[in-house]
């Protein structure tokens, strides 16, 4: 079948919209008819470069969409089930994903980086060119296909736009605060870089109970939303040390927890920095493969510092996913507020370009 697509064919181009063939399911895989497509940095970061993916790809990690066909031994979906793509297949049998840790699994990290499925080959072609896959869905085309264990059911009365914003987002942002962290009742947290996943890092430690959670951004539209989301505090990076400002804010302490939520080893060394004693860092945003950041190594040992990172929110979407959706419904998780922009899917650059210039939450486009 013919879908219209966004393909990146080189580092540093913008997307280009583009008819692609997609291959019917072939055992084990369902194609999703997309409803929604969710803006995310991480695409950003393929596009600019800092993070590889075999190209000419299709990008989009987050979204939502009805099931249109099931290949052979399908059997936890059918036809028009509702579900989310879930960025990081997991085997679900192997030491990681029976530790419940299923970002970690070593299939995923295989689709992760070959652009392929776990047979080696892709579902799409452009001109009898094949186009690669971008963390095995691909949700920037009308139509994808997935590995079965890549897709999630979620409830058909969901709004599918709503929805789309918790296979990333949410349930990254949420729970880093909750599975990475483990944030205790009013204990002090600060979130620095608070957009689409910074946000969802605020929300959930305001679930966990954290007493003080303090927003660092450099755009004070976003800490204007950081406070709606539940921050007690904002610090604008632009307007001094953020770590000196952290510092005032805790009684010259410093904080339990602190999230880096861009990207930055700068940024990375500011979250370890802005500890108190026995703080822990937990690292969320992506860097290009050489970065390093250096900490000052006396500190772990005088002061029981952690740093650490967290994929995928350290999630088990399986579990978490239906779990959050089900907190949205009781108003505990702002969704809703999340949503800034809804783009049709041809305009998805100028997307792009909103979300650097960080006029945006989280933005959409629908197909
Ligand atoms: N200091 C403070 N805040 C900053 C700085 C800085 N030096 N640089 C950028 N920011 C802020 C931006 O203003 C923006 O609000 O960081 C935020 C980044 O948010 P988004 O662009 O919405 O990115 P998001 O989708 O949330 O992803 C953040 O997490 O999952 C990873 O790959 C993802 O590395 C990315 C990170
Ligand atoms: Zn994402
Ligand atoms: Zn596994």
């Amino acid at each position: 079948m013919i879908s219209k697509a966004a393909v990146l064919f080189e580092v540093g181009q913008k997307l280009f919209i583009k008819e692609v063939e997609v291959e019917p399911p072939r055992s084990g895989e369902v194609l999703v008819k997309m409803a929604a497509g969710g803006i995310c940095h991480s695409d950003l970061h393929v596009m600019n470069g800092d993070l590889h993916n075999p190209l000419p790809a299709i990008l989009g990690h987050e979204g939502s969409g009805v099931v249109a066909e099931i290949g052979k031994g399908v059997m936890s979906v059918r036809p028009g089930d509702h579900v989310l793509p879930l960025w990081r297949m997991s085997c679900g049998e192997c030491d990681y994903c029976s530790a419940g840790r299923p970002a970690l699994c070593p299939e995923g990290t295989k689709i992760r980086n070959t652009g392929c499925f776990l047979d080696g080959t892709t579902r799409f072609k452009l001109d009898g060119t094949e186009i690669k896959h971008f963390l095995g869905v691909s949700t920037f085309s009308e139509y994808s296909v997935m590995p079965e264990k890549s897709v999630l059911r979620i409830p058909q009365d969901l709004p599918l736009d709503r929805a789309a914003l918790f296979g990333c987002g949410v349930v990254t942002g949420v729970g880093v605060a909750i599975n990475a962290a483990r944030v205790e009742p009013g204990s002090t947290v600060a979130v620095i870089g608070t957009g689409g996943v910074g946000l969802n890092v605020v929300q959930g430690s305001l679930l966990a109970g954290a007493g003080k959670i303090i927003a660092v951004d450099l755009v004070d539209k976003k800490l204007d939303l950081a406070r709606e989301f539940g921050a007690t505090d904002t610090v604008n990076a632009a307007a001094g040390s953020p770590v000196e400002q952290v510092r005032d804010l805790t009684d010259g302490k410093g904080v339990d927890y602190a999230f880096e939520v861009i990207g930055l080893p700068a940024t990375m060394r500011q979250a370890y920095d802005s500890l108190a004693k026995r703080g822990m860092a937990i690292i969320v945003g992506i860097t290009p493969r050489s970065a390093e950041v250096s900490i000052p190594s006396l500190s772990l040992v005088y002061e029981e510092r952690t740093i650490t990172g967290s994929l995928y929110g350290s999630s088990r979407p399986r579990i978490d996913i239906p779990k959050l959706i089900d907190l949205y419904r009781v108003g505990k998780l702002k969704i809703d507020e999340l949503l800034t922009r809804t783009y049709p899917f041809e305009r998805i650059n100028e997307a792009y370009e909103d979300l650097e210039r960080g006029e945006v939450a989280r933005s959409l486009v629908t197909f």
